[in-house]
């Protein structure tokens, strides 16, 4: 796996060395809206350990990717195999248990409950005791609510979420809803992690600590992360591997430096009066996140 020792992290030891076999594997995904083919003909393959980068123009495909990887939609044709298992039919909740974890575009949290129970509630599907002991709220119901709540709040303490446990969700400063989305996807012991854009809206100073955090929860959760990032700087400096989507199509991989210099993806990004305009009215407000 020559990509992953060029690997701009120390984090070489966590991955599985001997794993010949890609933890995804996506092959000719297609998928049709009407007429139009969000998604033609897309590969992929990611390694366990691997953080890898996908990225492209506004309706480029990426999410359309990670909907039909979780099995919100179902492909028109092709192959997504995770573990060796095909994951095309599956129900959403059956592609959770085999330890996949999302967040999404559009934060996604129980915006009225606490920042602890929005982590609890995540664990919730693996506690210990069953609907008799919950309402009876016998011994063993108490045991395992204590046990959940004390293991979200270490949770949130790596999150540096801890002091905020009883606040509202949705009282958070934007990037601590951020942080708690992706607390709250790794609740459910993921091996692989899916970002769709963390780091949309972020100031720089927050897109630079996500990124050490990204990288810091990979190491700590043994984790293989896909990065979903419509801005090509935010993923330069952290992804190994980076594939470039544009009109549902890869038109470029390769290593942040090679994707850099590669003139369909210049073009894909500067090549269009909008998404060039967005960008320069997004570094007005502040949202640069300069590297
Ligand atoms: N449910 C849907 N119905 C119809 N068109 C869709 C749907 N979801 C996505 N699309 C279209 O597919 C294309 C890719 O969208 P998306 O995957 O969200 O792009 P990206 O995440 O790269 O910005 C866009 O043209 C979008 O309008
Ligand atoms: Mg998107």
């Amino acid at each position: 796996m020559s990509t992953v020792t060029s690997a701009p992290s120390t984090s070489a030891t966590i991955r599985d060395a001997s794993a010949e076999r890609p933890l995804l594997e996506i092959q000719g995904l297609t998928k049709e809206f009407g007429g139009l083919k969000a998604v033609n003909n897309f590969d992929i393959s990611i390694y366990p350990g691997e953080l890898v980068g996908l990225i492209g123009p506004n309706g480029a495909g990426k999410t359309t990717v990670f909907n039909l990887i979780t099995g919100i939609y179902t492909a028109t044709s092709g192959s997504i195999r995770y573990k060796g298992i095909e994951l095309i039919g599956l129900q959403p909740h059956e592609i959770t248990r085999l330890g996949i974890a999302r967040t999404f575009q559009n934060i996604r949290l129980f915006p009225n409950l606490t920042v602890l129970d929005n982590v609890r509630i995540a664990y919730h599907t693996h506690a210990g005791y069953g609907i008799f002991d919950a309402f009876t709220h016998n011994h063993r119901y108490q045991k395992a609510e204590k046990e959940l709540t004390e293991r979200a709040q270490e949770f949130l303490s790596v999150f540096n979420l801890h002091t905020r446990q009883g606040e509202i969700a949705k009282n958070l400063p934007y990037g601590e809803q951020r942080r708690l989305e992706i607390a709250r996807a790794l609740a459910a012991s993921p091996e692989l992690l899916l970002l769709d854009e963390p780091a949309a809206g972020m100031n720089p100073k927050e897109v630079a600590s996500l990124m050490d955090l990204i990288h810091f929860i990979r190491e700590r959760f043994n984790l293989t992360i896909l990065l979903i990032e419509h801005q090509m700087r935010v993923v330069m400096g952290i992804c190994e591997r980076i594939t470039v989507m544009d009109f549902g199509e890869v038109i470029a991989r390769g290593t942040p430096q090679e994707i850099q210099n590669n003139e369909k993806v210049i073009e894909a990004y500067l090549g269009r009066g909008a998404t060039a305009l967005s960008q320069k009215l997004q570094e007005k407000r502040g949202y640069a996140t300069g590297s």
